[in-house]
């Protein structure tokens, strides 16, 4: 009969006979399949797994400290920690297009990948987070040589020669978070709510700077610890703050403001392809709203988002 512990033996064995003595690398993203797929592996085979972890300064707050903290200081992976936010930014400056800016956020990504496996030595072997849907989706019946442009930030180049390790492509995904929570990761990650490759960069709408970079990641994090506080976290399927640029009238104390507008996204779905915004409480939603525009510089109002996919999309952008 299945089990956990004997899938992780299985899986163990499997790849150690795979990999022998060759050395693996794997593009960790902070995301739950990755970060999974990269604690399975490295169980097996230790100090053979290199992870890379692009950070590009688009991730909410808290996330690039809490991926170095799991795998470096905690798992003490060799760990190859790129901070690339400002290239990113450089890169993104003035670009409003949706489009573009994923195309950008993707292709730099790639480049700095493989910029960093080109550093490292003799690498046989890429370890890649596929569960069994992605593999069926993808029709490739098996090694899933095709990843998702749109879904995957770490859609890697196809002219890379490595051989592929999925160790999860057998999995659903709440088999891959019992998994995750099996081998040791903690609840943060592996009840991580999904979050698109190009991060924050889709949720400031049209051209991106760090002041509203800064809007947006602080007041994500309120409405996060809010949600989590209402114990609502895993009733909800995505919740996030988005910043449409535009800029409205306030008063605050004797004076008029003129300043940004924030919007609350929280949806319910099964899988993304449809969705239908979340009934949060109002008094949390009051308590969220009044933390915002009192915490968060240059907000002065907030708006609820109350359209269901289609005809909305989840994201803004
Ligand atoms: P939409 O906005 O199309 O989103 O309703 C559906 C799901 O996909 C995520 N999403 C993305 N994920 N790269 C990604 O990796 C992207 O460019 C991207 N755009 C949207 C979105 O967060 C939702 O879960």
């Amino acid at each position: 009969s299945w089990s956990m512990e004997h899938f992780i033996d299985e899986q163990v064995e499997k790849i150690r006979a795979q990999v022998g003595n060759g050395q693996v690398l794997c593009a960790l993203s902070g995301g739950v399949d990755s970060s999974v797929a990269a604690a399975l592996v490295h169980k097996a085979i230790g100090d053979q797994l290199t992870c890379v972890f692009v950070n590009h300064g688009l991730l909410r707050k808290g996330e690039a400290e809490g991926v170095v903290e799991t795998f470096k200081n905690r798992f003490h992976m060799n760990f190859v920690y790129v901070d690339a936010s400002k290239r990113f930014l450089d890169k993104l400056e003035g670009i409003s297009d949706p489009e573009r800016k994923r195309k950008i956020i993707g292709n730099e990504f790639i480049y700095l990948f493989e910029e960093e496996a080109q550093k490292l030595s003799d690498i046989d072997w890429l370890v890649q987070g596929t569960l069994y849907t992605d593999v069926v989706e993808s029709g490739a019946g098996g090694s899933s040589q095709t990843i998702k442009s749109h879904h995957n930030v770490g859609g890697l180049p196809e002219d890379m020669t490595f051989k592929l390790i999925e160790p999860l492509n057998t999995l659903f995904k709440d088999e891959v978070r019992k998994l995750g929570s099996e081998l040791g990761l903690a609840d943060d990650i592996v009840w991580r709510q999904p979050f698109p490759g190009p991060g924050l960069g889709i949720r400031v709408l049209g051209a991106i700077d760090e002041e509203k970079l800064a809007i947006v990641r602080e007041s994500d994090a309120i409405l996060r610890e809010e949600v989590k506080n209402a114990g609502l976290e895993r009733d909800i399927w995505q919740y996030f703050t988005v910043l449409p640029n535009i800029q409205s009238v306030g008063v605050m104390g004797d004076g008029r403001t003129y300043d940004h507008c924030i919007a609350i996204r929280a949806v319910t779905s099964i899988d993304g392809m449809t969705s239908d915004w979340a009934r949060i409480p109002w008094d949390v939603l009051e308590k969220i709203s009044t933390r915002i525009v009192n915490e968060v510089e240059h907000v002065n109002r907030i708006v609820y988002d109350i359209t269901s996919k289609p005809p909305a999309t989840i994201e803004w952008e």
